[in-house]
């Protein structure tokens, strides 16, 4: 495995690399599911490159951009190990060479959801991850259904800004206890962990109720509110059933939606969602271009 540091290598890399190419981006502090989206890049490419990058513009005034875990050795290791060939890590100069003027910005559905908590965070994202798209020139990109809103943007601004590219999403990847492995996840006590655990039970009730008929968002909301209060070191940020595709709030799940929520636990902010029908996943099957 290489380690790239400046855009001119990687460009000279990724012109003599064997076709197709597959990307992982990430910001580091890897976890098994960076590992899962990696070694499903491995079992698909023939060169996989995992990018290492803190983006500074999609962190908020007062979020944790200072304090973002940085675990640089472990990280090659976790993208050795999961089947890398080439790892992007550049400073932040190499990716904002002109302090960052020209910013992609995805439109509407950058500012529902976590757009309308975090504004600002879809348009660092899609700016990112068109930088690496530009960099890298890969054929397929492989981004995690954890953050569903982030790749049903991804989708978008591949199709409209016609890069052409492969886009994977990948089932997310939970602990026995179903919390889904985050990077954020380390910011929390031990007491906190084991409380975390109710944002996937809250979704799991959800889940059932819908089995059982209940249609009604409002209905799936208070069931989900209600599981997470339970839980007094969790504070439920939002709760979301949205149509899908244009992650717009719907009344009634008449269509494939999406069921969302952020939620504070200690230090972490730490988000979770399912698709319903269950199994479905948010934008299809997983792939398109
Ligand atoms: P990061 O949070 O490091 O996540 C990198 C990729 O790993 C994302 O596609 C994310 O959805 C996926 N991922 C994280 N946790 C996962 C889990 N438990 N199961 C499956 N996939 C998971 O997302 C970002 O970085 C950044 O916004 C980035 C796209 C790199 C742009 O800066």
């Amino acid at each position: 495995m290489r380690v790239i540091e400046s855009v001119a290598e990687m460009r000279t890399a990724r012109a003599s690399a064997r076709a197709p190419v597959g990307l992982v981006p990430t910001m580091g502090a890897l976890h098994d599911g960076h590992a899962t989206l990696v070694r499903r890049a491995r079992a698909e490419n023939s060169t996989v490159v995992t990018s290492l990058f803190v983006n500074p513009t999609q962190f908020g005034p007062g979020e944790d951009f200072a304090n973002y875990p940085r675990t640089r050795d472990r990280d090659l290791r976790v993208s050795e190990e999961a089947g890398t060939d080439l790892v992007f890590a550049p400073a932040i100069d190499e990716i904002y060479p002109t302090g960052g003027t020209t910013v992609v910005d995805p439109g509407p559905i950058g500012e529902v959801l976590e757009g309308k908590h975090r504004p600002g965070h879809f348009k660092g994202v899609a700016t990112v991850v068109s930088k690496l798209f530009a960099i890298v020139r890969p054929d397929g990109a492989y981004f995690g259904e954890k953050d569903a809103q982030q790749l049903r943007i991804i989708r978008h601004i591949n199709r409209d800004l016609r890069f052409g590219i492969e886009i994977v999403g990948v089932p997310t990847v939970r602990a026995p206890d179903g919390l889904a492995l985050s990077s954020r996840n380390r910011y929390l006590t031990l007491e906190q962990r084991r409380a975390a655990a109710v944002l996937y039970r809250s979704l799991r009730v959800a889940e059932q109720l819908w089995r059982r008929g209940e249609r009604r968002s409002g209905a799936l909301k208070v069931a989900i509110q209600e599981t997470v209060a339970a839980e007094p070191l969790v504070s439920m940020e939002y709760v979301s059933v949205a149509d899908s595709d244009s992650l717009n709030e719907i009344e009634v799940v008449d269509r494939l939606a999406l069921v969302s929520l952020a939620a504070h636990v200690g230090k972490a902010r730490l988000i979770d969602n399912m698709s319903l029908p269950a199994g479905l996943s948010p934008a299809g099957t997983g792939r398109d271009v």
